[in-house]
């Protein structure tokens, strides 16, 4: 039998993609299990998800100072540690550096929730929202990347899914569809790299149609 891809989750916060991974793990959705969760932030509630899960957890803040690189390049071991086959970024809000990217090539997965090339950096649903207002865009999405180097939200495409608005919409409604579909788009993306490898996910991102 195949033992299980190690994945190793970076969070900030909420974690609730975090929860979506753990659950298609536990739920044998995916053939993989979550080595090690690592926050930034002390509070983030995301680590109390991955204790409940029995996951290993390590928090990991920036000093006042603290030299970016340096920070990343003790990240890195800190991964390295668990010896992931993924490191899948999930809701992790610190840019990373190369000091980290070029310990795991083609390693590194990324979620956005907005389409490729639009709204990078933070705030991207409430971004999107505006201009679906001001009527300058009449749908958004989210996105699954690799992460190759320090670019913002950008990196080769693993999958996307539109978002269409609806007169009704709140901003609230909005980030919960967005939420929604973040879950179920990361956790298809993850088990693609691992089950048809990186090229094929690749390509099939390529060549799929939209799906709403
Ligand atoms: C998600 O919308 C993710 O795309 C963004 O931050 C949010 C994190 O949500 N980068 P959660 O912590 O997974 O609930």
């Amino acid at each position: 039998m195949i033992s299980p891809a190690r994945l190793v989750v970076l969070i900030s916060g909420n974690g609730s993609n975090l929860q979506a991974i753990l659950d298609a793990c536990c739920q044998g959705v995916m053939p993989a299990r979550v080595a090690a969760v690592i926050s930034n932030k002390l509070d983030a509630f995301g680590l109390k998800r991955a204790s409940c899960a029995g996951v290993s957890t390590v928090v990991y803040p920036a000093k006042k100072n603290q030299e970016r690189s340096e920070y990343d390049r003790q990240l890195a071991e800190i991964v390295s540690a668990f010896k992931p086959d993924w490191v899948i970024l999930a809701g992790w809000m610190r840019l990373l550096t190369n000091s980290f990217l070029t310990k795991f090539p083609n390693r590194v997965i990324n979620l956005h929730p907005a389409l490729p090339g639009t709204f990078p950096g933070t705030h991207s649903i409430e971004r999107a929202f505006q201009a679906w207002q001001m009527r300058q865009i009449n749908h958004t999405g989210v996105m699954v990347h690799l992460v190759p180097d320090e670019g913002v939200d950008d990196g080769p495409l693993l999958s996307q899914r539109i978002i269409s608005f609806d007169e009704k919409d709140t901003l609230d409604t909005l980030e919960a569809r967005v939420h929604t579909v973040e879950h179920e788009l990361l956790v298809e993306t993850i088990n693609s790299v691992i089950t048809d490898g990186i090229e094929r996910t690749i390509r099939s991102a390529k060549s799929n149609t939209f799906r709403t």
